[in-house]
């Protein structure tokens, strides 16, 4: 396939999203059409939260002058405004059969006035909302299922299935620029949004991550709720020993997608493990784990909670929580040592 990047200043080598995917159909003689014109709303509908996001504190500060904006409507927030922009960009697509978002408490049904398409979609609208005040990098997370329900209209069985049956995920950064990393099972494939032409443009092909690296990714404000074994695996990547590249460094963006990110781009490891006070940890597995754990694993890396593969979790609910541990192979081979008493 052809998949050479887009080089700035050549402008006959770009690849765009919607190009892209429409050349993986055609290898794909059975293919509809119908999942690229799924991606191309989606990425729409992110264009126009990437520009919220770039507004963001701009409009906060207008926000301070009046609590209200020129139409007189309250200013959304924008976790709220990138959820319902979301949904409406791919509601009326056709392409889904129901939706569900971590800021729903239900799934959200396609209304009776669109068709009912063959894929269902969850999200995570807005990741990291707690850095936004900030201007430090928050995201949006996807996850894209083959429909299984028979009936009419799809239903909530439509979302909770198990992460290895998805067809696609993705994320998308607010970052220094804004970046669309996905995969449909075929490696992971980064896309810069060159805002000058408002696309997304093959940055970063066929990423892979590095098969131990050099950083760790954790909340270390919850050490003492962490059990025995992952205490003493953080105590291994901080104590001194060069020929493994220990100490590690610490990063922690306390935004997911920025912690997977740079962990998909440079090695390491990223936990949020259980606790005493949550033993589920935080992130919530079918809009948050489930997608970033096909994209490592579609990298060459790996992705557990301790324990078991995060893709071959069978879900209950749409918003169960589950620990999470990822990044370079070897790192989270050597962590899972430490969480089951090897090591
Ligand atoms: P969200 O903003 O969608 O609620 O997700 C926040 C998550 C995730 O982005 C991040 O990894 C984690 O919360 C940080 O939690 P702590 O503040 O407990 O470290
Ligand atoms: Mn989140
Ligand atoms: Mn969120």
């Amino acid at each position: 396939m052809n998949t050479r990047p887009y080089i700035p200043g050549d402008e006959t080598r770009i690849m765009t999203i919607q190009r892209y995917i429409a050349q993986e159909e055609r290898m794909h003689p059975g293919a509809t059409g119908e999942f690229s014109t799924l991606l191309r709303n989606l990425a729409l509908a992110v264009k126009v939260v990437s520009r919220e996001v770039r507004r963001a504190g701009l409009v906060d500060i207008l926000g301070k002058a009046s609590t209200s904006n020129v139409s007189g409507d309250e200013v959304k927030k924008l976790d709220v405004f990138a959820n319902d922009m979301i949904i409406n960009a791919l509601e009326s697509g056709g392409q889904l059969c129901v939706m569900a978002s971590e800021e729903n408490e239900t799934v959200i049904p396609i209304p009776e006035e669109f068709p009912c398409g063959g894929y269902a979609m969850l999200f995570d609208p807005l990741d990291g909302s707690s850095n936004i005040d900030a201007n430090v990098t928050i995201g949006t997370v996807f996850s894209i299922f083959k429909r299984v329900s028979k009936g009419v209209r799809g239903t909530v069985e439509d979302v909770v299935q198990p992460g290895y049956r998805q067809v696609a995920a993705g994320y998308i950064m607010y970052g220094s620029s804004t970046i669309m990393v996905f995969t449909t099972g075929k490696g992971v494939q980064g896309f810069t949004l060159d805002p000058t032409i408002g696309a997304f443009l093959l940055s970063h092909p066929d990423l892979t991550i590095p098969k131990r690296g050099n950083i760790y990714s954790v909340n270390e404000g919850n050490r003492q709720m962490w059990d025995e074994g992952f205490r003493r695996y953080i105590d291994y990547v901080q104590s001194d020993d060069p020929a493994t590249g220990r100490p590690y460094k610490g990063r922690y963006v306390g935004s997911m997608i920025a912690d997977v990110h740079r962990t998909i781009l440079y090695g390491g490891v990223f936990a949020y493990p259980g606790d005493t006070k949550n033993p589920e940890g935080k992130l919530r597995l079918l809009y948050e784990a489930n997608p970033v754990a096909f994209l490592v694993e579609q990298a060459g890396g790996r992705a557990t909670d301790g324990h078991r593969r995060i893709l071959d979790i069978e879900p209950t609910d749409v918003h169960q929580r589950t620990p999470l541990l990822l990044g370079s192979t070897d790192d989270v081979l050597i962590a899972e040592e430490f969480i089951n008493g090897k090591r």
